[in-house]
């Protein structure tokens, strides 16, 4: 398996099983077909709800003496409630126990967003706090504190465009590790890429397949569909893969780490096996001129009118 390597030599494994929407019920037993099929990487984050089946099911393989705690790398995520500095570590240790485990490998700040204590999501005005009341250099003092108590092995931030990147490492001299974003061919993020790599930035690829499952009040009513376009079809019959199969190798080659979601033992299994596809040059010239700049993830369910996360990846042709 291709890893992504580390400052201290730690090693990621470069493909990892997304556990957002991944429902209870069915993700304890997805977490357990990954482990057994080689998946040596799960996603997590505390607002999918679903650590603690999570957690059963990572006791339940290392228990059973096969496969080690080391030998996984776990990450998790640091919910939008709890960027105050005081709720950072309570946030962590819930998270660790509800996955059983006492350190992760990896912590991110999951939105560069701030809510108040308890709000899951955000329903008005008054239930976010401002830019200055929860400043984010605060947050990753207390990410940097996680890492030094041993809590956590690597930090990072996830859906940070390039400028909010450079305003928190103005800030800091313990720059983040690793950058979660969404990233496939629709929305390539060359510039992003290119920035993170200059800086020794990792990045993920998020919603990789283009997040099918996600609720129909999240999508676009004609958003494009990833795994049914012609070209990534076309590669795909070309070299007897999947087309999911030609979408995660293809972020595997652009050197990102990449996590996609299944809860069904045959997608696990497919997903993982992309690394035995080949993509030549041509499937990645035709690749990269699919780039559409669409996202999956806006971010609008952040935006409430005037509040300070307006245009939230800061892009240049942002309409409010
Ligand atoms: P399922 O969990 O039933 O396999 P993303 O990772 O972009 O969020 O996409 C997840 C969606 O893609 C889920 O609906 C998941 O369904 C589906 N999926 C996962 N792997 C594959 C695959 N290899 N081919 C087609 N669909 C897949």
């Amino acid at each position: 398996m291709r890893t992504l390597k580390f400052k201290n030599h730690d090693e990621m494994p470069a493909i990892g099983l997304g556990t957002w929407k991944s429902g209870k019920g069915e993700v304890g037993n997805a977490v357990k077909i990954a482990l057994n099929n080689g998946y040596r990487h799960i996603d997590c984050a505390a607002t999918y709800g679903n650590e603690a089946e999570i957690g059963e099911a990572f006791t339940e393989v290392f228990s059973e003496g096969k496969i080690k705690r080391e030998e996984v790398w776990i990450t998790s995520k640091l919910w939008n409630d709890a960027h105050k500095k005081e709720d950072v570590i309570p946030a962590l240790k819930e998270t660790l126990k509800d996955l059983q485990l006492d350190y992760l490998d990896l912590y991110l700040i999951h939105w560069p967003v701030a809510f108040k204590r308890g709000v899951g999501f955000p329903e008005k005005d008054d239930d976010y706090l401002s830019l200055e009341e929860a400043p984010i250099i605060e947050t990753w003092n207390m990410m940097i504190e996680a890492k030094k108590q041993g809590l956590v092995k690597h930090i990072g931030v996830s859906n940070f465009s390039s400028m909010k990147l450079e305003e928190l490492m103005e800030q800091t001299k313990d720059i983040p590790e690793m950058n979660q974003v969404e990233l496939h061919p629709y929305l390539q993020q060359d510039d992003l890429l290119e920035f993170c790599s200059k800086q020794g930035i990792h990045l993920t690829a998020y919603s990789p397949l283009g997040s099918g499952d996600r609720i129909d009040a999240m999508k676009a009513p004609d958003e494009p569909s990833l795994l049914e376009n012609k070209v990534i079809q076309k590669i795909a019959k070309k070299h007897g893969a999947s087309p999911g199969q030609v979408l995660i190798k293809w972020s595997v080659l652009r050197g990102t780490a990449v996590i996609p979601k299944s809860t069904n033992e045959g997608r696990i299994i497919e997903n993982i096996q992309s690394m035995g596809v080949n993509l030549d040059d041509d499937d990645l010239k035709e690749i990269a001129s699919l780039d559409r700049h669409f996202r999956y993830v806006t971010g609008e369910f952040f935006v409430t009118k005037g509040n300070s996360y307006e245009n939230i990846f800061d892009e240049d042709d942002y309409k409010a």
